[in-house]
């Protein structure tokens, strides 16, 4: 048993302790918000919080959050009205969606630590997020309104 905390939630999971932080957050706690890329932590789409620092959850073991809190796109805020969550609709940033929650959790850490970055700092920050649909001028965007707007 593994216990930890999943968007303010203590949870006990039984799982092998090598088991990959992201099946565990799809397939044990049913969170389907962060999403399976490429599995080598080169895409960004499995994105997480762990005690507030971004986290490819894909490279991340169970064993490694035990007593940790974790926070998924469904954690960001209760009622989907974080400032990135807002901006993203205004900006209508999505095409296909799939890598989208992982751009929000990389771009919310962004805003925790520099409230108004530059856009350079939000480019370099941002470099490892992959999007195959090529979103990223309205990433850039609506990073730069939840700034704003937050
Ligand atoms: S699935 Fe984790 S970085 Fe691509
Ligand atoms: S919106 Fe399709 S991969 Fe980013």
């Amino acid at each position: 048993m593994t216990t930890f905390t999943i968007n303010g939630r203590a949870v006990n999971v039984d799982a092998a302790p090598d088991t990959p932080l992201l099946w565990v957050i799809r397939e044990h706690l049913k969170l389907t918000g962060t999403k399976f890329g490429c599995g080598i932590a080169q895409c960004g789409a499995c994105t997480v919080h762990i005690d507030g620092e971004t986290t490819r959850s894909c490279v991340t073991w169970l064993e490694d959050v035990e007593g940790r809190q974790v926070t998924t796109i469904e954690g960001l805020s209760p009622d989907a009205s974080h400032p990135l969550q807002k901006a993203w609709i205004a900006e209508q940033v999505p095409q296909c969606g799939y890598c989208q929650s992982g751009q929000i959790m990389q771009a919310a850490a962004l805003l925790e630590s520099t409230p108004n970055p530059t856009r350079e700092q939000i480019i370099e920050h941002m470099d490892g997020n992959i999007c195959r649909c090529g979103t990223y001028i309205r990433i850039i965007s609506a990073i730069q309104r939840a700034a704003r707007e937050g």
